[in-house]
């Protein structure tokens, strides 16, 4: 039986939908059929098809009560909007239907398993709640709550785990053929912990172990996490609350984490061996991965971040992208990105520049310009033997509106820059990172859709997320360097 709030919620998303035209929303990056937007959920191959569910408000552009919506994909370029997929109307979800996980059950059917928000205490802020996981299944459209939600309750918690801070299940495969679900709880020191649960079946689950602790390390509360194998090494990824920084990593607030290490499945002991930022940009968190029918681990994150969300208001008539797919690899011991290929077929128009001087004078060249853009530069300077100080790219540029990317060479920092780029609001709109041995070359690969950049570095070992919310005929991009600098350039436009 599909409840009241889900058919008004899917009555109201389809008219409101309607409303926004094609070019008021990004070209090829997820955008909520109406309203907000947070992480994506649910992330699955399911008959033939990628779905993909996301934390959703319809009725309005800011977080409120959480909904599931749902798209689903052929190629992760090009998707088509589903019906919302879940509401809150249980007593234990009645207060949100949080993130969560799907996965196709050998009868057929999909499975989901999300968690449930009930607020028990209004008396103070913030309110008392409790977080349980519960189960929907379903036809890849409509899903029927389980009978006996929730099946992860407080009786499932190791001792000192919260009943507030309990939420975010991945489910994941297991070698011996069942199933395992990750999901991330507050332990006694106030700091997160992952918590490993079994099931033969995927609707009887039991507690196994605590797979890792924070233990205050990174952040304190970790949200979504995720757990795979890449290139013979074991990864966790998870997206901590209230980080500190740490050098040029986790600069505060709600960042991300990749843990890579190896993992001993009989034992279920994860051994930690190197830590990282996952984006180092302003805006990405809570990521989802799968694995791709020809074996490629495919990440798809939020691109926004609850620590900037002020940059888009809720008069807005949609808030919250995802980043691009990205392909996952490890790369002496460290995470590698990049666009998935499919993107490529999107690729049109290629402007290529070799060996162009750029200097001090801002330097525009022939068809490079344009919001919807896949852009690689390669830059060093022109006498090896003497440095520049500054290379600088700016892009949807106009008058004084841009956003820019800043390379240091003698401080190995490149610098996002979006103070300019329209924004009413004083918040975070610069992040630095540490790019190790650009000194002699540089190699950016830039992707820019109406609302966003991506900036891919050094062949994806690191990369950089902003949203942008400029005006759209701000579409200029230009160079300039203190110093003498030589740059390769190809550029496409992206057409969808
Ligand atoms: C992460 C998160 C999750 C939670 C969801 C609620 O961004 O806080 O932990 O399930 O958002 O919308």
């Amino acid at each position: 039986m599909i409840s009241q709030n889900l058919l008004d919620a899917r009555r109201y998303e389809k008219d409101a939908g309607n409303r926004i035209s094609k070019e008021a929303r990004p070209a090829f990056h997820l955008s909520p059929l109406a309203g907000w937007m947070n992480d994506p959920n649910g992330f699955c191959i399911y008959k033939g098809q990628y779905h993909l569910f996301y934390q959703y408000y319809p009725y309005r552009s800011s977080w409120e009560l959480m909904y599931w919506g749902h798209v689903v994909s052929q190629d992760l370029l090009h998707w088509e909007y589903l019906p919302a997929a879940l509401a809150p109307d249980r007593y234990y979800d009645q207060d949100g239907v949080y993130s969560g996980s799907a996965m196709p059950l050998p009868d057929g059917r999909l499975l989901i398993m999300y968690t449930g928000v009930r607020v028990v205490d209004r008396s103070e802020r913030p309110y008392k709640e409790v977080e349980t996981q519960c189960l929907a299944i379903g036809d890849g459209t409509d899903f029927e709550k389980f009978e006996k939600n929730p099946v992860l309750d407080a009786n499932a918690l190791p001792a000192g785990g919260s009943t507030q801070d309990f939420r975010d299940p991945k489910i994941i495969c297991l070698k011996d053929g069942r199933y395992g679900a990750i999901v991330a709880n507050r332990s006694e020191d106030d700091s997160g912990q992952i918590l490993l649960y079994t099931s033969g079946d995927g609707i009887n689950w039991k507690f196994e172990t605590v797979l890792i602790r924070n233990r205050n390390r990174y952040g304190k509360m970790w949200e979504c996490p995720d757990f795979f194998e890449l290139d013979g090494k074991q990864v966790l990824l998870v997206s901590p609350q209230d980080m500190l920084p740490q050098g040029f990593e986790y600069h505060a607030g709600n960042g991300t984490l990749c843990l890579i290490g190896s993992y001993d499945e009989n034992s279920f002991s994860f051994r930690e061996e190197s830590d990282q930022s996952i984006d180092y940009g302003i805006d990405f968190y809570a990521p989802q991965t799968i694995l791709s029918p020809d074996g490629r681990r495919i990440m798809i994150g939020w691109m926004m971040n609850w620590d900037a969300c002020a940059i888009r208001g809720p008069e807005a008539p949609w808030a919250g992208q995802m980043s691009i797919p990205r392909e996952l690899h490890i790369r002496d011991g460290r995470l590698y990105q990049w666009p998935i290929r499919e993107f490529n077929e999107l690729r049109r128009n290629r402007v290529e520049y070799r060996d162009v001087e750029v200097g001090e004078e801002k330097l525009y060249l022939d068809g490079i310009s344009g919001r919807m853009v896949d852009m690689e530069v390669q830059i060093r300077p022109k006498d090896p033997a003497a440095s520049y100080a500054k290379f600088v790219i700016r892009f949807a540029e106009e008058g004084e509106t841009c956003t820019s990317i800043r390379f240091r060479p003698r401080e190995s920092t490149l610098k996002i820059d979006r103070k300019f780029s329209g924004s009413r609001r004083a918040i975070l709109h610069q992040r630095r990172c540490f790019v190790e041995d650009a000194q002699n070359e540089l190699k950016l690969r830039i992707i820019l859709d109406r609302y966003s950049c991506e900036i891919f570095i050094d062949g994806g070992r690191k990369v950089m997320s902003a949203a942008l919310y400029t005006d759209q005929s701000a579409e200029k991009i230009s160079f300039r360097a203190d110093g003498d600098v030589l740059m390769n350039i190809t550029k496409y436009s992206i057409v969808v």
